[in-house]
């Protein structure tokens, strides 16, 4: 499937020009890859997973087959609309951590065979880093030291960056993520998973002071968001019981006012962590940056308190390729790179 050399008189990118970065990600339910040169991103192909609808959830097993099935096209997809071929590439980033093990496997897998194969430097890819450096892909780019608010269906997290390789955790949540928040309340609604964007569009026409849920009161930059889903379910358990057809009479209302009171939690920690610190270049990042609701209200407080305030675009919110591509070439140029042995992990901590 690969294009090889000699295979296209005409490719631009046959001889070396710059650095040529392949980037793979697979650590949940998105087969992705990207090249880039010399930090501008040729192309991003991803492959959706839609087999996992009808569980209400991401299925691991089910995830790493459809990886197997996907990587190879996807990374050749990748190569020809960047117009490279594979034997241009001068190193293959992947991501590494965290996500589920038997999907990060897969991209580890593939990258380390291509590393052999081509003999170029392997380079391993925290995921949670690579979203918070999708703000460094499209300008305007923002200036260090900034802040980085990482909405993800596995994390929520403000981070701290004093450059492309010095990220610090200085916030995060203490149980369920603001993603897991969207998609539990999306559940109990009766949506299929992922229940975030569809929460998002319902919520556009609905009043988000309809109804009120209770803010959790935690420590310093911390978040937690478990007790949100109780209240929503524990609410519309009540109103169903007088109502039996409460949820659909007020689908729009509901929508709205879970996701005001989401965006509310995550802004109001993200103002406090700019007033701690004094850094007014400040990015939003993950999955569920791509939240009508929160681009608009984050641009907002942005205004109010004299923010330089950044976005990825759409494609580079959710999970891609393009972010760990962009993450690969800041680690080329530190030379970091990783031996053969480096193994895929679930868990990883962010150092
Ligand atoms: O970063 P991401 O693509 O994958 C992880 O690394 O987890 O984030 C996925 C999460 C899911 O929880 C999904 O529901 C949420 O992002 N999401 C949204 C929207 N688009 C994706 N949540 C709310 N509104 C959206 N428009
Ligand atoms: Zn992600």
């Amino acid at each position: 499937m690969f294009h090889s050399e000699g295979e296209s008189e005409d490719s631009f990118y046959t001889k070396k020009i710059g650095i040529i970065i392949l980037a793979i990600e697979s650590s949940c339910d998105e087969t992705s890859a990207s090249v880039c040169r010399d930090g501008i991103i040729l192309s991003n192909y991803t492959a959706n997973q839609t087999v996992h609808e009808k569980y209400g959830g991401v299925v691991p097993e089910l995830a790493s087959r459809a990886h197997m099935q996907n990587i190879v096209p996807v990374v050749d997809m990748a190569l020809s609309n960047a117009n490279c071929q594979l034997s241009a590439i001068d190193a293959i980033a992947f991501t590494q951590a965290p996500g589920l093990i038997g999907s990060l496997l897969v991209g580890a897998q593939f990258a380390k065979s291509i590393s052999l194969t081509l003999n170029i430097p392997l380079i391993a890819v925290h995921h949670m880093q690579a979203h918070v450096l999708a703000n460094l892909i499209n300008d305007p780019k923002p200036q260090f030291p900034f802040l980085c608010l990482t909405v993800s269906g596995g994390h929520t997290q403000i981070i701290l960056a004093n450059s492309t390789i010095d990220l610090k955790v200085i916030g995060e949540t203490i149980d369920d993520a603001a993603g897991e928040a969207f998609d539990k309340s999306a559940k109990i609604l009766g949506f299929p998973y992922p229940g975030g964007p569809l929460i998002d569009k319902y919520a556009k026409s609905g009043n988000p002071r309809a109804f009120k849920f209770a803010e959790p009161q935690i420590e310093k930059l911390n978040f937690s968001f478990s007790g949100l889903k109780t209240s929503i379910l524990y609410f519309l358990q009540k109103e169903i019981k007088q109502n039996s057809q409460f949820i659909q009479e007020n689908l729009t209302d509901i929508c709205a006012s879970i996701q005001y009171t989401i965006i509310n939690i995550l802004l109001k920690k993200l103002k406090k962590a700019s007033l701690q610190t004094g850094i007014t270049d400040i990015c939003i990042a993950g999955g569920v940056s791509a939240n009508s609701g929160l681009r608009k209200a984050f641009k907002e407080m942005g205004e109010k308190n004299n923010w330089n305030t950044f976005i990825p675009d759409f494609e580079y919110c959710t999970d891609n390729a393009a972010m760990i591509a962009i993450t690969g070439h800041f680690k080329y140029l530190a030379g970091d790179f990783s031996d053969l042995s480096v193994s895929a992990n679930a868990k990883a901590a962010w150092d």
